[in-house]
């Protein structure tokens, strides 16, 4: 639709553009355009018009649909990816999808989740319009032990998704919470199926829950005191549709590079590393001990001083933990 296809553009530019690009770029008349920015300003677009310059977007009433996410994704991508406005689990839902033949790459985008899946067995809290539910299937031919890095990779792919639409970049705290000022505002929880006669994996479904819009009153009791947003860390309201762009095309790379390109995803992963330095509570098998975190292994474990002093890797999937 002309509409969708002006409202990609002008949300991808920050700077005026005339109606004459906009036209020239899509391949449609002035008039056309014209008509398109009535009908989006209609449905809530503030969208600024200055003679000689031409037209800026403003703001947007952040509708996460598969029209606003197919604006800025573009017609192919969206092959595989499916936009709801609510559903139970995201995981669980691609999960079932890769059951029938999705393929790799198939994305899962919801605006609310009514049973929301985190690690351990615990709950997401998922409320409508506020953040992103996401998932994201894979179907790489190794064997499950290989794939425990993907966490860690997802964690750099968000961290550089939020910071390119937001310019608020969050800390990982190891191995896969985004982090800020002690909050956390992002969880990944991966999931994988294997085949039984081969023991290779069948798929890996990622699953990446974001809170961006939230204010505080919008946590719950249980978790106000633990839980942040992108908004409540940058001050800015950002679109989430263009973060949903930018996750899918972080992951599209992440599922291009893995395994070879670890040295760069390790990089990454040590620069935004919030762990390494602090003092952590170890939490495994309902025990928690204390430690102190050291630094990130090239595979990705946590190398910690226990307290006798010893030093051990701690690879994830078996703990997790709290710092101090
Ligand atoms: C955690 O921090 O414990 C992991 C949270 C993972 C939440 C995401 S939201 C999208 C996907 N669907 C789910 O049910 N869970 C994951």
């Amino acid at each position: 639709m002309t509409k969708d296809k002006v409202l990609a553009i002008l949300m991808r530019q920050k700077t005026y553009i005339s109606g004459e690009e906009i036209s020239r770029r899509i391949g449609v008349s002035r008039a056309a355009v014209n008509t398109a920015v009535k009908a989006l300003r209609s449905e809530g677009y503030e969208i600024d018009s200055v003679t000689n310059k031409g037209y800026l977007f403003v703001s947007g009433p952040d509708l996460l649909s598969e029209g606003t996410v197919g604006a800025l994704v573009g017609d192919e991508r969206m092959d595989r990816v499916l936009v709801l406005d609510t559903t139970d689990s995201t995981n669980k839902l691609l999960r079932e999808m890769a059951f029938h033949g999705a393929v790799q790459g198939q994305v899962v985008i919801a605006n609310e989740q009514t049973m929301g899946r985190g690690r351990m067995g615990r709950s997401f809290f998922s409320p409508k319009d506020k953040g992103i539910y996401f998932s994201y299937l894979l179907k790489p031919d190794t064997a499950p032990k290989d794939a425990v890095t993907l966490t860690a990779w997802t964690a750099v792919s968000v961290v550089r998704a939020i910071s390119k639409v937001s310019g608020f970049t969050p800390g990982i705290k190891w191995v896969n919470d985004l982090v800020s000022n002690g909050r956390k505002l992002c969880g990944i929880l991966t999931e994988m199926s294997i085949e039984s006669e081969t023991g290779r994996i069948d798929s890996i479904i990622i699953g990446i829950g974001i809170n961006i819009n939230n204010e505080s009153s919008d946590f719950s009791d249980d978790i106000k005191d633990i839980a942040t947003s992108i908004f409540l860390e940058s001050g800015k309201k950002i679109s989430r549709a263009e973060l949903a762009c930018a996750i899918i095309q972080e992951m599209d790379k992440l599922a291009s590079s893995w395994p070879d390109g670890r040295d760069e995803y390790l990089e990454a992963y040590r620069k935004y590393d919030i762990t390494s330095g602090r003092d952590v509570n170890i939490i495994s098998g309902g025990n928690i001990r204390p430690a102190k975190a050291i630094s990130i292994n090239d595979d990705f474990s946590l190398k910690i001083q226990n307290s006798e002093g010893k030093t051990e890797d701690l690879s994830s999937g078996e703990v997790s933990l709290r710092i101090i």
